[in-house]
């Protein structure tokens, strides 16, 4: 293989920012910037990865100064034993109170930052509803701009609502960002075993000679969570699972598992591929919706032993909501390599456990050559586990040991932990790091944003407007309603036991 299209090396973090830079994060006292971004920074800053001349400064409302924003970082710092730097690193750290609604206090930060290099990264770790005065206050403020120095921002997600808002909100940040400046954040990008999902396919010779229709059955995506809504309930009325889950990472996942091998390994090469397994997906005609997609919401019961709220009892969330936490659809790829092979999705709250991972199913052999032992032996599957046991499993058929000849699955296992002895480095630091490299080929581009939009909508629209009240409910600690298996089982699948 060409050395300088080898993607594992180019995936290969062992680079650190040279430049100097400052990060600006809005929305420094969430608790985004608590749990995600700090822990990132810092774990950066221990590996020498940060620039040499590195400052972060925090923007947010509520008064104090930077020694007591300091003191706030470091009581939950101290607890991630990564030894005894943190001193120094937070002596990068700045406070700059102010509201992004309000012009003066981005031309107050504006001063702040003259003192500071000229290289400046903006993180909006903010509600998305704050996105445009934000983008509006730093264009008029001229912090967009900068001489002799680069500026990139990077949006968190939700982005957008629906594909005419993600539309629009494109439309108004290219108003005073370029595509090149701005970095849309999907953090399932940013984890190795999703970054591993192309290496696998493309760096190992094996794999690509059956990647298809031909020996392709079926695949199937489950990003499952144990959890309910957890004191989100207001937000989640708003989003639901398919806008929270499926239109960003699943569709991510379902672009890597089935785009063709890009040309070079930069972000716009890579990002054409996935854009062209989105725009291949054939559209759900509303018609369809019903028999394609599923939804449903947990009902209250208990799991471990312990009774759990049902979703209409969660805090925030309308008693007759008909906002689903569950969700499952069928998906066709019509382009050369996939017509005909679907693509099961599912994913919900409150499920037996924590899980997220890619099933490829393979066709069985082409003859039973085994007669009635046949009915023991079971399709290939090939599973890339992306959480929490991040690993690749084969599953095969064997023969049991002894005279009777019957047989069994059996599975071949790879696990990072044993393999590497080390536990993968947070998404976040992955995609800190890259933005300030000015490396967006784990970012989301904007036609790639709306283009995901596009396949959901009418599932959007159709449950818009036909809202079942009540929604199917299902069983926590179940893997969802009974509709999901029919949709499998209407042509004789099933999904993956867990
Ligand atoms: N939390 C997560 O795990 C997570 C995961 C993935 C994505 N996200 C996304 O990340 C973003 C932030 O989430 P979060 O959970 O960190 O939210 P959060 O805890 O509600 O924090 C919001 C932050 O915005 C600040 N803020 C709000 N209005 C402001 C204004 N007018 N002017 C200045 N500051 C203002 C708040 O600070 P003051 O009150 O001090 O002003 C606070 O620092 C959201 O888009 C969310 O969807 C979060």
């Amino acid at each position: 293989m060409n050395g300088d299209k080898n993607p594992l090396r180019e995936l290969t973090p062992s680079r650190s920012a040279s430049d100097s830079a400052t990060l600006v994060i809005f929305g420094a006292t969430g608790d985004l910037t608590a749990r995600k971004l700090m822990p990132a920074l810092y774990s950066l800053f221990c590996q020498d990865l940060l620039p040499g001349d590195f400052k972060i400064v925090g923007f947010a409302r509520r008064p104090k100064t930077s020694e007591i924003f300091r003191n706030e970082i470091a009581s939950y710092l101290q607890n991630l034993n990564k030894g005894s730097r943190l001193d120094s690193f937070l002596s990068a750290v700045h406070y700059h109170r102010g509201d992004y609604t309000l012009a003066e206090s981005h031309v107050g930060l504006k001063k702040k930052l003259e003192k500071f290099g000229h290289n400046r990264l903006f993180y909006l770790a903010t509600p998305p509803s704050q996105y445009e005065s934000i983008i509006t206050n730093l264009g008029t403020a001229q912090l967009a701009a900068t001489a002799g120095g680069w500026i990139r921002v990077i949006i968190e997600k939700p982005f957008g609502h629906d594909v005419k808002r993600s539309g629009e909100l494109n439309r108004f940040i290219a108003r005073v960002f370029n595509e090149n400046q701005i970095y849309r954040i999907d953090h399932y990008l940013g984890k190795e075993t999703v970054q591993n999902i192309l290496v696998f396919r493309l760096a190992n010779g094996i794999f690509e000679p059956i990647w298809n229709r031909r020996y392709v059955d079926h695949v199937q995506i489950t990003v499952a969570e144990k959890v309910g809504v957890e004191g989100r309930g207001r937000f989640f009325e708003e989003t639901g699972i398919l806008r929270d889950i499926v239109q960003n990472h699943m569709l991510q996942l379902l672009c890597l598992t089935a785009m063709e091998p890009p040309s070079t390994f930069d972000a716009n090469a890579v990002r054409d591929e996935k854009v062209k397994v989105l725009q291949s997906i054939r559209a759900i005609e509303i018609d369809q919706v019903e028999n394609t997609t599923v939804r449903a919401q947990y009902a209250a019961g208990s799991m471990d032993g312990i009774m759990k709220k049902g979703y209409l009892q969660e805090e925030g969330v309308d008693p007759l909501s008909s906002t689903e936490t569950f969700t499952a659809l069928q998906l066709y790829p019509d382009n050369w390599r996939w017509a005909g092979v679907p693509f099961y999705l599912r994913t919900g709250k409150r499920l037996p456990k924590r899980v997220t991972e890619i099933s490829i199913y393979f066709k069985d052999a082409p003859l039973k050559i085994f007669g009635k032992r046949a009915d023991d032996v079971k399709p290939n599957v090939l599973t890339l586990n992306i959480q929490p046991d991040e690993g690749i499993s084969l599953r095969f058929d064997s023969k049991v040991p002894g005279q009777g000849g019957k047989i069994r699955p059996v599975t071949m296992d790879f696990r990072y932990g044993t393999s590497f002895g080390v536990d993968p480095p947070d998404a976040y630091e992955r995609l800190l790091l890259d933005a300030l490299l000015g490396d967006s080929t784990l970012f989301t581009r904007a036609d790639e944003s709306e283009n995901a939009w596009r396949i959901i909508q009418p599932i959007l629209d159709y449950w818009q407007n036909y809202k079942k009240k009540p929604l199917p409910q299902y069983n926590i600690g179940t893997w969802g309603p009974a509709e999901a298996a029919k949709l499998l089982k209407r042509s004789g699948r099933r999904w993956r036991r867990l």
